[in-house]
């Protein structure tokens, strides 16, 4: 087995871990009473659009599909305002039968123009935090995000966004039927254990999603801010491992 110390070179966290011991125009025209007034023509009304709202029958649907269909439908996907503006879905990346799955948040500006997840920074630490557990991004494990477009700049995934896109996850975590799930962040916590809560209170407790342990760690992003951090999910790592074994 490698040695700690390699692991967490790997991992590229050798120093933090020692350190551990229009308002309306007012109305000024006079009504002239010897002229017709011209017909008015309207501008046309932009039209309405309707929320999002789940669908039983597409969640039914989804969940018969295969993985290529799935990555099909997500391609074409429109159930929610972010079709509008991604350029690229990111379905996920990785082992269609992996020994876990990582569910991050949602694609960023890099996942949205090349279509992977998890290609920046973030997705660097992600790396090394797999291969500290022996896992590639294409060999044991699977990497999703809880919503498949990037929300324009970056902003937090919103409810009706996460409904619509749930379905697709759930799919995904049944064809993949991985031994565990690592849920990267609060919008992955929280979706995964169906909790409102932060992400510290939710990684001290985990839970179970369709019957796969859920390990909740903090988001890669999160811990490029917070290095000291990094410890705890070294320790959430651990505890994923022993859990998948
Ligand atoms: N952050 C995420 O949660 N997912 C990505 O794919 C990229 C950044």
């Amino acid at each position: 087995m490698t040695d700690r110390s390699t692991i967490l070179r790997e991992m590229g966290l050798t120093p933090i871990w020692s350190l551990r011991g229009a308002a309306s125009p007012s109305s000024d025209v006079i009504a002239e009473p010897h002229r017709v007034a011209p017909l008015a023509i309207e501008a046309p009304l932009a039209p309405i659009e309707p929320p999002a709202l789940p669908d039983p029958n597409r969640a039914t649907l989804i969940a018969a599909m295969s993985w290529d269909e799935l990555i099909a439908s997500i391609s074409h996907c429109t159930a929610c305002k972010l079709s509008k503006t991604r350029n690229k879905t990111v379905p996920g990346v990785g082992d269609r039968a992996p020994a876990w799955m990582v569910v991050g948040e949602a694609p960023g500006e890099n996942e949205d123009k090349q279509g992977e997840p998890f290609v920046g920074k973030a997705g660097q630490l992600l790396d090394a935090m797999l291969s500290a557990v022996g896992k590639k991004r294409t060999q044991g494990a699977f990497i999703a995000n809880v919503i498949k477009c990037r929300p324009p700049g970056n902003r937090n995934p919103e409810p009706d966004e996460i409904a619509a896109c749930t379905p697709y996850l759930k799919r995904q975590i049944a064809l993949a039927s991985p031994k565990l799930l690592l849920a990267a962040g609060k919008f992955a916590a929280q979706t995964l254990l169906n909790r409102d809560d932060t992400v510290a209170a939710m990684r001290v407790a985990s839970g179970h999603f369709s019957g796969i342990p859920v390990v909740v760690t903090y988001h890669p992003a999160y811990l490029l801010r917070s290095p000291l951090e990094k410890s705890k999910a070294w320790d959430d790592l651990m505890k994923a491992r022993a859990l998948a074994e």
